[in-house]
């Protein structure tokens, strides 16, 4: 729907607006400072690692700075619910207004990666607390802010695991992150507000997300259950290879930064997978047994 905020399908609307990023040190979430900043906005790149933060901010701001905008790192573990609310504060208090929200920061913990009953509570508890509360955490600091100016638009990263079963936190998480942006886009659009909502599920996207161990808490260390092995290790390798022949993110920037000017809800990057879902629909309409295998690592249909 068409209104006089940010939607228009044109660049020039984000033009002089404000966009915060989480995660943005490193793959998707830097791709996404890079665009918005080619887009015209002042930038604030959020992130828990702080020296690749502070790298990230230096390259947006060579962008920012041909467009006579800012660009400012904010150190911030989304976890945290003070330290999201924090970042909103500041954000606002900077720049006046934040237009856009993209609440992107995720681990992947074992992901994808592990065998049942090999998952301890500790990672279900770290990787919820990251890709999940980082979100909702995100959703209180910014909603009654956007809700409040309306010339705003949300984007949550879940992923085309939201969308797949799986018997881990990594799952789990973006299910969630699906359902509740779907039920933030429906609450927007019955209560007739002008902010929007979208709801990114990339595919494989060639980023450090392989790698997100390196941002885990010392209390959620691997034990006995899920200390890594040479299986363990060889599924990661795997997975490493699908991650780098996957998409460039900058591709998948393009693909927010055109979502938000043109109020668009679903953002896929790999219509294949998407495909795979309809046997899952078929199976649940039919009230079947689901097809054995996932779909994201080269199995099932
Ligand atoms: N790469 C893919 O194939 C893929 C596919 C689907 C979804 N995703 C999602 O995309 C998002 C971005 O990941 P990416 O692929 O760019 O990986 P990445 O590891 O390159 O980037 C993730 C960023 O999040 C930051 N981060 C981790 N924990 C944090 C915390 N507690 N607080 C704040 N920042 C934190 C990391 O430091 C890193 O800079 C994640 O939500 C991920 O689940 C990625």
């Amino acid at each position: 729907m068409f209104h006089p905020g940010i939607y228009g399908g044109r660049v020039e609307h984000l033009k002089g607006k404000t966009a915060v990023v989480t995660g943005a040190a490193s793959g998707l979430g830097f791709s996404f400072a890079k665009r918005f900043a080619e887009a015209g906005m002042n930038v604030v790149l959020s992130d828990i690692e702080a020296p690749p933060l502070e790298q990230a901010r230096a390259s947006v701001a060579e962008i920012a700075s041909g467009h006579g905008t800012e660009t400012v790192a904010h150190v911030s573990d989304v976890a945290d619910e003070q330290a999201v609310a924090d970042l909103a504060s500041e954000s606002i208090a900077r720049f006046g207004q934040v237009n856009v929200l993209c609440n992107n920061a995720g681990v992947a913990g074992s992901g994808l990666t592990e065998g049942p009953g090999t998952i301890n509570a500790k990672e279900w508890k770290w990787v919820l607390d990251v890709n999940l509360w980082g979100v909702i955490h995100g959703h209180q600091a910014f909603l009654p802010h956007l809700l409040e100016h309306g010339d705003g638009h949300i984007v949550n990263t879940a992923s085309m695991a939201g969308h797949l079963p799986g018997h881990n936190a990594y799952s789990a998480s973006k299910w969630a992150v699906v359902a509740i942006t779907e039920g933030l886009f429906n609450q927007l659009k019955t209560t007739g507000s002008t902010v929007g909502v979208s709801c990114l599920c990339p595919g494989w996207v060639d980023t450090k997300i392989a790698d997100s161990s390196r941002n885990r808490p010392e209390w959620a260390a691997p034990d006995a259950l899920n200390e890594p092995s040479p299986e363990s290790e060889a599924r990661y390798d795997f997975i490493r290879d699908l991650l780098a022949s996957g998409k460039n993110p900058d591709d998948v920037a393009e693909l927010v930064h055109d979502a938000i000017t043109n109020d668009k809800f679903w953002i896929f990057t790999d219509m294949s997978m998407v495909a795979t879902l309809s046997g899952r629909f078929e199976s649940v309409l039919e009230n079947k047994n689901p097809e054995w295998g996932n779909p994201l690592l080269g199995g099932g249909d």
